[in-house]
């Protein structure tokens, strides 16, 4: 029987430990210590960024979570042959785990989930440790450090804490580990969907015999069936977990689409009946053809905006329907597409973008700069695209996986760092899109190992003028040609209230960062190249940079400020979106045009030789280390 045993909540408590002495000299892990000092810790909820508590509000370090967990609940799992996990959802950035002082297990990295698995031994020995409540101790510490992912500098601010739910996740000791659901669409000879069916991964104990169902929308069953996994003869370690894929055709199939978002559901029982696995799909499927994106056999444009996890009074915790109304709202505006920048946000988000279709591209933050040539860094980045691959694999809304972004590229052990991370996206899940961001316009040699050409340009806020964009959106096709081409970021800051009513022509009033942005969008809607664009960024959110007159602590390229109140850019977003260039036959435009189009041409032969001669000195460069791979979950 399946159970989640949830202890995310109120009863927990939080000691910040700025002189690091918990671990090794004060032995805060001993469940003594917490006895001795639970009066005068700080109570508070978990999930949460410590942050948000008073006096801790720019604390960057250690701190220590504590919680009793009631023995009953482990004396419950005792002894049966159920496999038990102590599972968290996300946690920033290293933690430690011990309950009655018996260290369980650490974990690096901010964005992905990870579990412990509770074996008999282990549950015996904690037991052991005493009479009563269960303590869970986790030492979490948010220092940035350069070996890190990401490293030390980033643009947005360092939430730290347990800010995801903790759960003890209960399964039968027959069990399905994972289940990887991938969609295929039949096509008719006119290039419409004429049918589709489902390769269902799943990775098993050996020797269970499972039935599975699938259901639609209305909850009514609409196929069904039996499968055995592989017996394999005894191994020490006890039962194995072995693949077996099932491949089931779906009738009169419903596509998912931003617009018509239909999910399904997989649901595995043991032949007692039992519930083993459940998870919800989606029947699309998202390609590239020259440089045009297809959804289901159709071109779509990406037209949308990045957002972080964040939102005021809040930290990364906020809430699921908060993050519901983000993704209402941004579909208000008329964006398809959600990047979440720069890192996997809680899934709790893509569940919402699977129902309401909004499609998404996902991050690891491999940001600016990592130690490119650190194996343990490049191991660690590896993990992280594995683990949020193995989250994020059934969502129906998510279509690419971004190894980074704005990485110099220039920089030989780059490219090859992120080579290798894109080649494992592209080998763990060959049917969404393994990318990765880049600052570079003409000269990137990562750029072939990417699924889309991503271009981030600031013109008219860090680069001279909006007026510019046109010609170098140009230019950069021109070295692209083979594939979808995305601006994936460009806005400017803006103060909510300043200049707002009056054209001020002044950067970070509201007026100015409307003007950029429209003349920007107007441009790429008049791209018939570009396969779309992704304004940076919904929401303003605390960035540790961000310290001038009109930031104020916050980066404020947001369509709406920390609190979500409207900026002038998000009113005229609606008809924006669509919008194009208007050629009111002005002699400047024209000859700007004309003058772009004349320097077109040797600049785009360049970026074309470029592209030409780079895969020739890419061949004599080892172009992605081998990593080794994470063990499965
Ligand atoms: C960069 C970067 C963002 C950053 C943004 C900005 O392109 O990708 O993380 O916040 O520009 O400068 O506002």
């Amino acid at each position: 029987m399946l159970e989640k045993i949830l202890l995310s909540g109120t009863s927990w408590f939080l000691a910040a430990d700025p002189r690091n002495a918990g671990e090794s000299r004060e032995q805060w892990q001993a469940p003594d210590w917490f006895l001795e000092h639970e009066q005068s810790l700080v109570p508070v909820v978990v999930p949460s960024s410590w942050q948000v508590c008073k006096g801790l509000e720019r604390y960057e370090g250690i701190c220590w979570y504590f919680t009793r967990i009631s023995r009953t609940i482990f004396e419950r799992l005792l002894p049966t042959t159920n496999y038990a996990e102590l599972h968290f959802n996300g946690v920033n950035y290293l933690a430690r785990i011990w309950l009655n002082g018996i260290e369980i297990g650490s974990h690096e990295g901010g964005f992905t989930p990870f579990s412990f698995h509770l074996p008999q031994q282990a549950l015996k020995q904690v037991l052991e440790q005493g009479p009563g409540d269960m303590i869970l101790a986790a030492r979490v510490d948010n220092t940035r450090r350069h070996d890190q992912v990401p490293e030390f500098s980033t643009d947005w601010f360092q939430w730290g804490g347990i800010y995801r739910d903790v759960f003890i996740d209960v399964k039968p000791g027959s069990r399905v580990a994972r289940c990887a659901i991938m969609p295929h669409l039949s096509y008719s000879s006119k290039g419409r969907v004429s049918g589709a069916s489902i390769n269902a991964s799943v990775l098993a104990s050996a020797g269970l015999k499972v039935t599975w169902k699938i259901k639609g929308l209305d909850d009514i069953e609409i196929a069904t069936g039996n499968a055995a996994m592989p017996m394999m003869e005894y191994s020490e370690t006890g039962p194995q977990l072995l693949p077996l894929v099932l491949d089931i055709s779906i009738p009169k199939p419903r596509l998912w689409s931003p617009g018509t978002p239909a999910l399904y559901e997989l649901l595995l029982f043991d032949d007692e009946g039992d519930l083993l696995y459940s998870s919800r799909f989606g029947l699309r499927e998202i390609k590239a053809c020259g440089p045009d994106i297809l959804l289901n056999g159709t071109k779509i444009l990406l037209k949308g905006a990045s957002l972080h996890e964040e939102k005021f009074p809040w930290g990364r915790e906020y809430p699921p329907a908060d993050r519901r109304e983000d993704i209402a709202a941004m579909k208000a505006l008329g964006f398809n597409f959600l990047r979440t920048a720069h890192y996997s946000h809680d899934e709790s988000l893509i569940e919402t973008c699977d129902e309401l279709g909004m499609l998404v591209g996902e991050e690891i933050p491999v940001y600016w700069n990592v130690e490119f040539r650190n194996p343990k860094t490049i191991r660690l980045a590896a993990r992280m695209m594995r683990d949020l691959i193995h989250r994020d694999f059934n969502h129906p809304s998510v279509i690419w996986w971004s190894a980074g972004n704005e990485v110099p590229v220039s920089r030989r052990d780059c490219v090859q760092f992120m080579t290798t991370i894109m080649k494992l996206a592209k080998r763990l899940d060959p049917s969404r899109f393994s990318v990765f961001v880049s600052k570079a316009f003409l000269y990137d040699p990562a750029r072939r190992w990417s699924d889309l050409t991503l271009v981030n340009a600031y013109f008219g806020w860090y680069l001279l003028t909006e007026r510019l964009f046109s010609f170098v959106a140009d230019v950069v096709h021109g070295t692209t040609m083979r594939k979808p081409f995305i601006i994936s970021e460009f806005g400017a800051n803006a103060m909510l209230g300043f200049g707002r009513r009056e054209a001020v022509d002044v950067k970070s009033s509201e007026w100015k960062q409307a003007s950029i942005v429209s003349h920007a969008i107007k441009t790429f809607n008049s791209k018939s190249y570009l396969s779309g664009w992704v304004e940076w960024i919904y929401r303003d959110f605390k960035s540790h940079m961000r310290l001038g007159k009109y930031e104020q602590g916050y980066n404020r390229k947001g369509l709406v400020d920390e609190h979500g109140r409207k900026k002038l850019l998000a009113l005229w977003m609606p008809r924006l979106v669509n919008d194009r260039l208007k050629y009111n036959g002005k002699s400047r435009i024209l000859a700007g045009i004309l003058l772009a189009k004349l320097a077109w041409f040797p600049l785009a032969f360049a970026g074309i030789v470029m592209d030409v001669i780079s895969p020739l000195v890419m061949k004599h460069m080892n172009t992605g280390y081998y990593v080794y791979e994470p063990r499965s979950s």
